[in-house]
């Protein structure tokens, strides 16, 4: 058997999927699997066709590995992969796609704008600005509205940081995605695809030393305290299991997903987004579900590989 873990690539999340990329190969190795570790460069296509992994992991992060295009690659030749269809990773790698259609199925999440950079060209900043902030009220979240890791993301407190905070967010892609900020506890919640459907491992909660869950804050180990499961009552912990699993099949994904929610002070659960190549270092959220929830890494990843290959 072998199996090619993909990662790296060019993303800007290039980093976050190399690690993610040596800890699943690692613990795939530890459980006698078979692994070879491939850098997705421009070879990725000719090493596919002369190598032909049994089945490849797609440990990649950002555009490349969840927005799809390398999972229509895998399609074309015909290879088994770990992971959701091209099709359902286009859908659901762009937030305000997965946003429209899970509000559209009665989902909660905040409300939204999504402004190209030229709407601001076109109508002149200040009035676009001030429009947002009619709309959406401060503080606001301002996200690439593609991208991972909270690469470009801001929470903008004072209308008078709205322009600096545009121009951050607009580095990372050329699209903004506008939020209403809700205030309660962030929670992220595994999903894995099992024999009678999808099931929800414990929710991690997220309590950032700085209260902002950043790039910083993600991947430096102790900027972060968390709490798996997440200190939330019955009720609330089953809406944010309900919500992810929702999430999952509304937006038609497979094997495994990751969706990141708030729960606010009334126990509502806000859907933010999914993520389609859940990070897996050693600070990462699926991990730490995975042994709250008595699995291990290889044990989940074994198991995805065992059905893709089927
Ligand atoms: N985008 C990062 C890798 C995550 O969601 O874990
Ligand atoms: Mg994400």
């Amino acid at each position: 058997l072998c199996v090619a873990v993909l990662s790296g690539g060019l993303s800007h999340e290039r980093d976050v999927s190399l690690r993610s990329g040596r800890r699943l190969s690692s613990a795939l190795r530890s459980a006698g699997i078979g692994v070879e570790e491939w850098d997705a460069d421009s070879s990725l296509l000719s090493r596919l066709r002369e190598h032909r992994p049994d089945a490849v992991v797609v440990a990649l992060h950002g555009g490349e590995g969840e927005g799809g295009s390398i999972q229509t690659v895998l399609e074309m030749l015909d290879v088994p992969f770990v992971g959701s269809d091209s099709h359902a990773c286009r859908r659901a790698w762009d937030k305000p796609t997965a946003k429209t259609e899970l509000a559209a199925a009665g989902l909660t999440t905040p409300d939204w704008v999504v402004l190209p950079h030229s709407t601001f060209r076109e109508l002149g900043a200040q009035p676009v600005l001030d429009a947002m902030v009619a709309r959406l009220g401060l503080p606001m979240m301002l996200k690439p509205d593609q991208g991972g890791s909270a690469l470009g993301a801001q929470v903008v407190r004072d209308a008078a940081d709205l322009p600096a905070a545009m121009v951050g967010c607009l580095a990372y892609g050329e699209t903004v995605l506008a939020e209403r900020f809700v205030e309660g506890v962030e929670v992220a919640v595994t999903v894995l695809d099992g024999p009678d459907g999808p099931i929800a491992l414990p929710a991690v909660e997220i309590d950032p030393e700085t209260g902002v869950y950043d790039y910083t804050a993600r991947y430096t180990a102790g900027l972060t305290r968390f709490h798996t499961p997440a200190r939330l009552d019955e009720r609330a912990a089953a809406a944010v299991a309900d919500l992810a699993v929702a999430a999952h099949r509304l937006l038609g994904l497979r094997d495994v997903s990751r969706t990141d929610a708030i729960v606010d002070a009334d126990g509502t659960v806000h859907f933010l987004e999914v993520n389609l190549s859940p990070g897996l270092t050693e600070t990462s959220l699926l991990p730490m579900a995975a042994e709250a929830g008595g699995l291990s890494l290889a044990d989940i990843y074994a198991g995805l590989i065992d059905r893709a290959m089927s």
